[in-house]
């Protein structure tokens, strides 16, 4: 499984692409308001550090607006893969960019069927949000698996983007549910790191160093 990260922050992916971990970046509306920057100038930025694909998501509601906003922004870069959320509209949108040789994250997916219609559209990702789901007490985990099933009984290339990442657990489980990519958090990748006998280790490797130097 693949790691991306889920943020406009251009210091975050700095500092994860540093570790030579991320594959790709997703971003949406709420993590670009956050940056308060120019959407354009952070993607441009976002292109320059991480080579793999970057989801840049559209705001419009109709399919023609969708695929108006998708042009400019997939005009950027190669990389740019734009993200629509699953409507009807959007499966619209994704079928006509689909034709136009530009890649889609059909994004806000909650169920098996929603992620098998974005696929038949000509969808690239599918992002179903594991944290979202488990906010309302139904198994996000689960619908990773079944969407996996699914797309591999009948060999549908759409990649599995396990969002909605909020704990390392998801992570591991995501990929033992058979999700191709996990798009998280930096913090999330940063607790991924820690372990507590990790850092004792260190401490106690380096204090028996220390005392052999003073024999
Ligand atoms: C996916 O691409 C979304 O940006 C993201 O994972 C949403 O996560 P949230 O539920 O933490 O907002």
């Amino acid at each position: 499984m693949k790691l991306f990260i889920d943020t406009a922050n251009v210091n975050e992916i700095r500092k994860a692409a540093e570790m030579g971990i991320l594959s790709g970046v997703t971003t949406n509306p709420s993590l670009v308001a956050k940056e308060g920057r120019d959407f354009i100038e952070v993607l441009k930025e976002i292109t320059q550090i991480v080579d793999g694909p970057i989801s840049a998501e559209v705001v419009s509601l109709d399919a023609d607006g969708m695929v108006e906003e998708a042009k400019p922004l997939a005009a950027l870069h190669p990389n740019i893969v734009i993200k629509v959320p699953l409507t009807a509209e959007g499966l619209k949108a994704v079928h006509r960019l689909a034709n136009q040789g530009i890649r889609t994250n059909v994004t806000l997916v909650f169920t098996a069927n929603q992620a098998l219609l974005a696929a038949r559209a000509g969808a690239s990702f599918v992002s179903p949000f594991i944290g979202r789901l488990d906010d309302i007490s139904y198994d996000g985990v689960e619908l990773i698996q079944d969407i996996s099933t699914i797309f591999q009984i009948h060999d549908i290339k759409t990649e599995i983007i396990a969002a909605s990442i909020r704990h390392p657990m998801h992570v591991t489980q995501a990929a033992k549910a058979g999700a191709h990519i996990a798009t998280c958090p930096y913090a999330v990748l940063d607790r991924m790191i820690k372990h507590p006998l990790t850092d004792q280790g260190i401490e106690r490797f380096l204090a028996d160093w220390n005392a052999a130097q003073k024999k």
